[in-house]
Order: C-alpha cells, then structure tokens, then sequence
C-alpha cells in the first residue's frame, strides 16, 4: 500500500509513573496523530484526527493540509461548506477580471460540464470521455507536475498553462494521475506523459465557459461516438478548442 503513516508519540515526563488510565489517554494521542508537512508553509505538524481531517496532497511525500473536522479543502485552504468559498455552488465559475483570467486557480479542484450538461469523466477504461461510464472526474489545476504548489490560489491568466491532476487516479493504479497521453487522451499514471493545457474564455446563455486546448495546438473530439458523448483530443489547429463549464468543487485526500 502507498499509505504510510507516522505516529508520534508524546512522551509525557510522567510516563513512567503514569497510572493505567492515562496510558490509556496516552495510547489514544498517539493513534490520534499523524504527521504530516504543509506544502505552502513547508511547517511540519501532527494532525489530531480525532479533530481534524488530514487531506493528503501527496501521501507518498507526507504532504498534506489538516482542516478541523467538518471543513473541506479549496485549493489549499480549509473552509466551511457553507462559508462564502466557491466550492459547491453548482455556479460556473467566471473570470475576477475580463481579459486577465479564466476563473480557475491554481491548486484548486473543478469538475467540467459540457455544452449538453454531462459531466466529463472516464469510460469503463482509462479514456476521458463526455457522458461516459463514469463521469465526474474531479480535477485539481496544476502549475507544475511535482508537488503542484506553484502560484497556488492564483488566477490562471487568459494566456495561462495549466496540468490536470486526475484526483480518482487509474482505477487500476494507486493515487492521483494526470490527464494526458495522445489520440483519445488518457489517464497517465506518470506525470511525465501529463499534457499542458491552455483555454479561452467564452460563455453560453450567460453563463461562462472556458474552451481548452493543447498548447501549442489545439483540441477536438478525435473519433465519433454517440451524440452527447466525447472523447478528448489534440487538434493541430490551435484556434480548435473545447468547450466546459467548470464548477469548482472540494479538493479531494489521496488514499
Ligand atoms: C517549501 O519547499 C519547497 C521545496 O522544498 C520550496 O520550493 C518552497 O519555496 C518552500 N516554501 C516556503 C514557503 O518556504
Ligand atoms: C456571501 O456572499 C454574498 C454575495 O456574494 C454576500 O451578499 C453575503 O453577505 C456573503 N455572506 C457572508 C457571510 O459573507
Ligand atoms: C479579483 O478582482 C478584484 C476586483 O477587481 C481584485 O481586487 C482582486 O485583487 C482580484 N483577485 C485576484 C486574486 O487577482
Ligand atoms: C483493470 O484490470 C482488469 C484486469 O486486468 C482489466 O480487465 C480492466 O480492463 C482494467 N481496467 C482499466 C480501466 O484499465
Ligand atoms: C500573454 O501572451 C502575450 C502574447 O504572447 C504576451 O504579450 C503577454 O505578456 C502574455 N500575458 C501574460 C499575462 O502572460
Ligand atoms: C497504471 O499502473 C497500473 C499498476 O501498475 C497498471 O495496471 C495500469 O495499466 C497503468 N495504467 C496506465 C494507463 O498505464
């Protein structure tokens, strides 16, 4: 398993004389805390998970954020689901200035809604599909491929890269992946066949869209499948794009 965990025990000076009862407090502590570094403060601490809730960026690294219990994680940050955070309105999200960004941030976590309302997700294998057999893929955007820290909780600018971490991972594999590959593009369990990507800003019926693409090309569907379904691709055109809506939704903890 990818999963480690690092207990730390608190030793207490009264260890030595302590009675049964609190051994047993002291037992407690120790299954309670899982250590764990941040990755924007790099600060070291241990999660008390009777608490908290320790959403792991990189559990193989030991990155992690830990959010009292009962926030959820945006981006980087802890907020209440009902506080005034973006996740989970259901709302498009739209760019803070027309013409300097798309909305989206790095570090923080979208689901994509086509033009016909179905979400974008994976089909019964690992390519990335429009009304597959499963659909809601939740993706974290990413400024680089290592720890995806870089410019977090900053707007992407219209003219902006980007990586998609793949926060369900290859359902054969273990942990996040990243959406790359080429043809029908795929779930990459190596971040070295991940794709940048590139969008525009657009909007339908008043409500804002990004149309993305491959830099430097562009994107269409590469093969037809049935109406309402498809496939991601890269298009040698860079004026091809396609067209989400993107909802930001809470991060999610690497298992
Ligand atoms: C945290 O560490 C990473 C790499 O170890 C470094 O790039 C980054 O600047 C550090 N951040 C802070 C806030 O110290
Ligand atoms: C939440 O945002 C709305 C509008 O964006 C504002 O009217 C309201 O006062 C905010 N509520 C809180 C608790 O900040
Ligand atoms: C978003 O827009 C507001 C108002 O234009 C501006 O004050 C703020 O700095 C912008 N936020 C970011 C992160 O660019
Ligand atoms: C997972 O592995 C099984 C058994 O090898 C295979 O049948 C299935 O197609 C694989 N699924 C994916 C998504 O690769
Ligand atoms: C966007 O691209 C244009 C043309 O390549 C460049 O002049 C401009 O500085 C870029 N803007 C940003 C914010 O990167
Ligand atoms: C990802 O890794 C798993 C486990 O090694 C493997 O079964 C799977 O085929 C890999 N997926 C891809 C798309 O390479």
């Amino acid at each position: 398993m990818k999963a480690f965990y690092t207990s730390i025990l608190i030793l207490l000076p009264s260890l030595i004389s302590a009675l049964p009862n609190e051994l047993a407090e002291v037992e407690v502590d120790k299954r309670a805390c899982v250590s764990f570094t941040n990755p924007l403060t790099n600060t070291t601490g241990c999660c008390d998970t009777v608490t908290a809730e320790l959403f792991w960026i990189n559990i193989l690294l030991g990155i992690g954020v830990c959010c009292p219990l009962g926030q959820v994680l945006e981006g980087y940050n802890c907020v209440a689901p009902s506080s005034n955070g973006s996740t989970c309105t259901g709302e498009p999200v739209c760019p803070n200035k027309t013409g300097s960004d798309l909305g989206i941030k790095y570090g923080h976590c979208y689901v994509l809604l086509s033009l016909n309302n179905n979400y974008l997700g994976h089909d019964s294998g690992t390519k990335y599909v429009v009304n597959g057999e499963n659909p809601g893929v939740v993706f974290r955007v990413c400024g680089d491929t290592t720890n995806c820290i870089t410019s977090a909780d900053d707007y992407v600018t219209t003219n902006g890269t980007w990586y998609m971490q793949d926060q369900f991972g290859d359902p054969n594999g273990s942990g996040f992946a990243w959406l790359g590959g080429s043809g029908d593009l795929s779930i990459q369990n190596s971040s070295s066949s991940a794709l940048v990507m590139g969008g525009s800003p657009t909007c339908f019926g008043g409500s804002c869209a990004i149309c993305i693409s491959f830099p430097p090309g562009g994107a269409h569907a590469p093969c037809p499948l049935a109406p309402g379904q498809s496939h991601l691709g890269i298009a040698p055109n860079p004026n091809s794009c396609q067209n989400f809506y993107w909802q930001e939704v809470p991060c999610r903890s690497e298992k």
